[in-house]
């Protein structure tokens, strides 16, 4: 009786996978259609970021596992993509790090009301990153960031790594779960700048 039951699960399993295989292009298909159709209200709703580029099709489609090929060709082309502040000044204002890390604001999908065009973007970082000991809540999807400077320093070598991170994640991991907040034109450069300080400077309440 039991092995009847867990042969037909099995063989239940085996046939959803064959079909997801075969019909996997046409689901993506109404998958993408029912997106692009479902925000179509009001002003501002960002509808380009929904379409993928090379970059994200090939994390979709490796269910972000690329070769080590696909993995090279994402991390060079991300790589390229970097800009930097005027005068390369990588290293900016702890202060207004701190706001632009907590500031959950930025080019929403499915708004109800359009948001006014000057109110100041963010990161949300907090979404996925503790940080600031002292901010109550905080997600885990992104390595804890608390200490950050006071354990690597404030080089120019973490500078830019942090730098690289923020304005790019998938210029270091192809498939990382981290926006590219810097290339999708999120955040500026000297918004990164100043992100970069919030994370190294010593005075910063993430190093205290
Ligand atoms: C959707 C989740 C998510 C958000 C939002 C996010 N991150 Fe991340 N972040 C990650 C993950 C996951 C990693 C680790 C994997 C990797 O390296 O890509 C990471 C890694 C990092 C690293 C490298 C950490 C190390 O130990 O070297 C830094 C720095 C960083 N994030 C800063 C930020 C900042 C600043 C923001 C806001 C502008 C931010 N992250 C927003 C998910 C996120």
């Amino acid at each position: 009786m039991k092995k009847t039951l867990l042969a037909s699960v099995a063989l239940t399993v085996l046939a959803g996978v064959a079909w997801a295989a075969d019909d996997e292009k046409a689901i993506q298909a109404l998958v993408d259609q029912y997106i692009s159709t479902g925000y179509q209200q009001g002003e501002k709703q960002h509808l380009e970021r929904l379409k993928q580029d090379e970059t994200l099709i090939t994390c979709s489609e490796t269910r972000n596992i690329p070769s080590p090929e696909q993995a090279k060709a994402i991390i060079e082309r991300e790589k390229a993509t970097i800009k930097y502040p005027e005068g390369n000044k990588m290293l900016g204002n702890w202060e207004k790090g701190k706001e632009v890390f907590n500031t959950g604001f930025a080019m929403r999908v499915g708004v109800i009301s359009p948001d006014k065009a000057d109110k100041p973007r963010g990161g949300n970082c907090y979404a996925c990153h503790a940080a600031d000991p002292k901010e109550v809540a905080a997600g885990n999807i992104g390595n804890s960031l608390t200490g950050y400077g006071k354990m690597r320093g404030n080089s120019e070598e973490t500078v830019k790594y942090t730098y690289d991170k923020i304005f790019n994640s998938q210029s270091m991991m192809a498939c990382s779960n981290m926006p590219r907040f810097g290339h999708n034109g999120v955040l500026s450069p000297e918004q990164i700048a100043d992100l970069v300080a919030f994370l190294v400077d010593p005075a910063s309440p993430v190093n205290k």
